[in-house]
């Protein structure tokens, strides 16, 4: 039923259409000057499955929460399928008078079986989505565009969530393409092009957070990177925790890089303000990671960089046909990979010459 529509927000929708009642906001007089309406309320207490319908048009919205729980299912539908964050003008009102909060565009907490599809989302304010305390959710046939220079613009940032799919979805930003962060478990993200932007990511971890749990299966699948600062990363900081952090089981496949910095990257000295203490080192133990079928090219001399933990190695790390050369015209033999406190293997084509290898620390040196 939601494929009809140019695009449609559907929560808890895999309802039958017959019985499914629908909620027109322009029926409940919202307009364009940002009248607050009560479509929602009603929709949320029908005792069956609805469908709130917003028809084409611009509307302004100051920030809006839609409350649960709700009575059934509902569908949210925006006709035109475009959300404009106008981060941009934003930023600039707030260069002279500092803004304390630059609102995600879409906020999605507690949803139980959700679907998000078809929609646009353009030039957030703060990230284009969140995703927190939420279960079974798919994210599918989306473009999730900002300028490459407006910050703290993560395209779908994760949290508290187990089991999530994103496919099919296209991500220009001034941050993480996808944010993993504490707590996100059992994400599937495949056909995702993501560039520019800071790369799929699992963190940042281990900041000192004494509540953050760990980041477990995940899955990355025919994926594309263009010109973005990283490729696959990892990143955690070099912060003592009590207890290390663990997290695991994280494969990546068949992945294309274009002129990307940081291709494959684990980076547990993350600091991007450099303000960190570098002596110490993170307590987040990474294992079970799996790197198979990465191609393409860096903008940098490294191609893999597995900068790990001295207190807590990374363990079980595996690389299989890696074949990266160099986007600036100097070839394959100039790129280097770089292993510190990693142990685990390589195996099938690597190019250039792995680093990890069985069951011992190795270290290589970077290239001058
Ligand atoms: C910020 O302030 C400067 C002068 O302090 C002014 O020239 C500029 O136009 C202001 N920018 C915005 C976006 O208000
Ligand atoms: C997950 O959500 C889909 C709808 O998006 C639904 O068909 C499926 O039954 C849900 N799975 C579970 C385990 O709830
Ligand atoms: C994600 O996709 C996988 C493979 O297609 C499927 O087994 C799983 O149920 C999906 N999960 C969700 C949350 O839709
Ligand atoms: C590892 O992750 C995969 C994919 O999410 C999952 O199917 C598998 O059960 C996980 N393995 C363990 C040991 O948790
Ligand atoms: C990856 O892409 C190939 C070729 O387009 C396709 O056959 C395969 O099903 C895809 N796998 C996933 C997990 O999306
Ligand atoms: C990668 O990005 C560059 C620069 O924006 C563009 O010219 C090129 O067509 C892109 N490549 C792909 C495969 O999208
Ligand atoms: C390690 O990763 C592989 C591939 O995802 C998975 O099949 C296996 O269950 C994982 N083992 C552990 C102990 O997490
Ligand atoms: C690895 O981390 C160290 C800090 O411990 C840093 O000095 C070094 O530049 C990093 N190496 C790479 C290749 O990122």
């Amino acid at each position: 039923m939601c494929a009809k529509y140019l695009f449609m927000l559907c929560l808890l929708a895999y309802s039958a259409e017959a019985q499914t009642k629908i909620f027109n906001v322009k029926d409940y007089g919202a307009s364009a000057d940002g009248s607050t309406d009560n479509t929602w309320s009603d929709a949320c207490k029908w005792k069956g499955d609805t469908n709130v319908v917003i028809p084409e048009g611009t509307y302004m919205l100051r920030s809006v929460i839609f409350n649960g729980p709700c009575n059934g299912a509902i569908t949210f539908q925006i006709n035109g399928g475009t959300l404009d964050g106008q981060g941009t003008a934003t930023r600039q009102k707030c260069l002279n008078n500092s803004c304390q909060i630059l609102f995600t565009s879409m906020d999605l907490d507690f949803i139980t079986n959700g679907r998000i599809e078809n929609l646009h989302s353009f030039d957030s304010k703060g990230g284009h989505f969140i995703v927190f305390g939420s279960a079974n959710m798919t994210f599918t046939k989306l473009s999730l565009i900002s300028p490459a220079n407006n910050r703290n613009t993560d395209g779908i940032k994760i949290s508290h969530t187990n089991g999530i799919n994103i496919t099919s979805v296209t991500i220009a930003t001034g941050d993480d393409c996808v944010a993993m962060i504490s707590g996100a478990k059992n994400v599937r993200i495949t056909d995702v092009f993501c560039g520019p932007g800071h790369g799929i990511s699992v963190g940042s971890l281990g900041g000192g957070n004494p509540l953050e749990l760990p980041v477990e299966d995940i899955v990355v699948m025919n994926c594309t990177f263009n010109g973005s600062s990283n490729g696959v990363q990892i990143k955690t900081w070099p912060f003592p925790l009590k207890t290390p952090l663990k997290v695991s089981n994280f494969t990546y496949e068949d992945i294309v890089m274009i002129n990307v910095q940081n291709p494959i990257f684990i980076n547990q000295q993350y600091c991007p303000e450099h303000n960190c203490d570098l002596s110490k080192s993170s307590s987040v133990q990474i294992s079970n990671v799996s790197y198979k079928n990465i191609r393409g090219s860096s903008a940098t001399d490294v191609a893999v960089n597995f900068n790990c933990s001295k207190e807590v190695p990374c363990q079980d790390v595996t690389v299989e046909d890696i074949d990266l050369m160099s986007s600036g015209g100097k070839g394959r033999q100039k790129l280097s990979n770089f292993c510190f406190n990693v142990k685990g293997s390589s195996f099938g084509k690597q190019i250039p010459p792995s680093c990890v290898a069985s069951n011992r620390f190795v270290s290589a040196p970077l290239p001058n």
